[in-house]
């Protein structure tokens, strides 16, 4: 519905904003100033006037005007919108606790966030999207605190791809990791803690049913599993375990769980019951 407002008033012609003007949005950061490396990228007013514009149109209805998540149909979601003004991204490729890339935020708004009130804008023009990126920034004295920068972008480093060993090596390091407390033994989502869990905005948060494809907010490949095992996912209870396991054990584990979706092999004898 938003997306269809939003193409009406693009094309009722409002501010044609070039991509030239706001370069190459499928950089992290654009072509000069990367996020990564600067303080802060700088942006035009330009940039963040067209960002806010759309965000009115399309975002507003859920995260505020004033970004906080508390938008006039906020109330009706089963799941309350993020509050953008603490700067806590779940969908990152950057170490626990940081922020995310620009290239990550432009990325979550392409996608959505599956299985969540939050819609993918797919249909709107990168150079919006990536304008709202630089708008949605302005809610959160994180992103102009020197202090958070460099950001340390998560190496995938050299995938290891997926045998019996490296599944029966990741069944061994789900349990022992004690990912069966929330996720459960068998993946479903049912562990002891999952009905005990609360986010850093005091929401419930359930743990994801591993075995359902569609229960994914964002993980779409093994690699993306990698990741998430690497970075965490802030402001939930999903730790990151960069610390905790070697590289090559998170792939195992990696393996292990995108397997989940697809064979009951390595579950405990319960499968019967699903499988009648
Ligand atoms: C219909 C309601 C709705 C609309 C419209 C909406 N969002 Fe969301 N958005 C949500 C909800 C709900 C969440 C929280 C999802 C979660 O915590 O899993 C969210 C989360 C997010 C996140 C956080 C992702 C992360 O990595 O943690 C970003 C960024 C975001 N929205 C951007 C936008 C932008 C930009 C727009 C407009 C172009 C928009 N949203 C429109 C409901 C909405
Ligand atoms: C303290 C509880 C807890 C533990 C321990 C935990 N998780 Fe999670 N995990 C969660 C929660 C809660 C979510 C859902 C986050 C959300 O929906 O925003 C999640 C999400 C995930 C996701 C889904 C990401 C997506 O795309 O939506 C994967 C994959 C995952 N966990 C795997 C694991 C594995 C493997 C382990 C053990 C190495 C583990 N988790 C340990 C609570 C936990």
């Amino acid at each position: 519905m938003f997306i269809q407002t939003f193409t009406v008033a693009a094309a009722l012609g409002i501010a044609g904003l070039t991509a030239t003007h706001l370069g190459d949005p499928t950089r992290v950061g654009g072509p000069k100033d990367d996020p990564m490396t600067l303080t802060t990228a700088p942006v035009s007013q330009q940039t963040l006037e067209r960002g806010k514009e759309m965000f009115n149109v399309s975002c507003v209805p859920c995260h505020g005007a004033d970004g906080t998540g508390n938008g006039p149909i906020a109330a009706n979601l089963r799941m309350k919108p993020r509050d953008f003004t603490r700067g806590i991204y779940l969908n990152r490729s950057t170490a626990s606790g940081e922020l995310p890339t620009d290239y990550d935020m432009y990325h979550t708004i392409t996608t959505g966030l599956h299985d969540t009130p939050m819609p993918s804008f797919r249909q709107m023009r990168p150079e919006d999207r990536w304008a709202i990126v630089q708008y949605i920034k302005t809610f959160s004295p994180r992103f102009t605190d020197s202090t958070e920068y460099p950001l340390d972008v998560v190496n995938v480093g050299i995938e290891i791809l997926s045998s019996p060993q490296s599944l029966a090596r990741g069944r061994t390091l789900y349990l022992q990791m004690q990912c069966a407390n929330c996720h459960g033994v068998n993946g479903e989502g049912n562990g002891p803690a999952a009905g005990t869990l609360t986010d850093d905005f005091r929401n419930q948060i359930l743990p994801t049913n591993l075995t359902n494809p569609s229960d994914y907010k964002f993980a779409r490949s093994v690699v993306d599993v990698f990741r998430i095992f690497s970075t965490g996912l802030n402001g939930t209870p999903m730790p990151s375990f960069a610390q905790s396991l070697s590289d090559t054990d998170r792939w195992h584990l990696a393996n292990y769980v995108w397997a989940l979706q697809s064979t009951d092999q390595y579950m405990d004898n319960q499968t019967e019951n699903t499988t009648k």
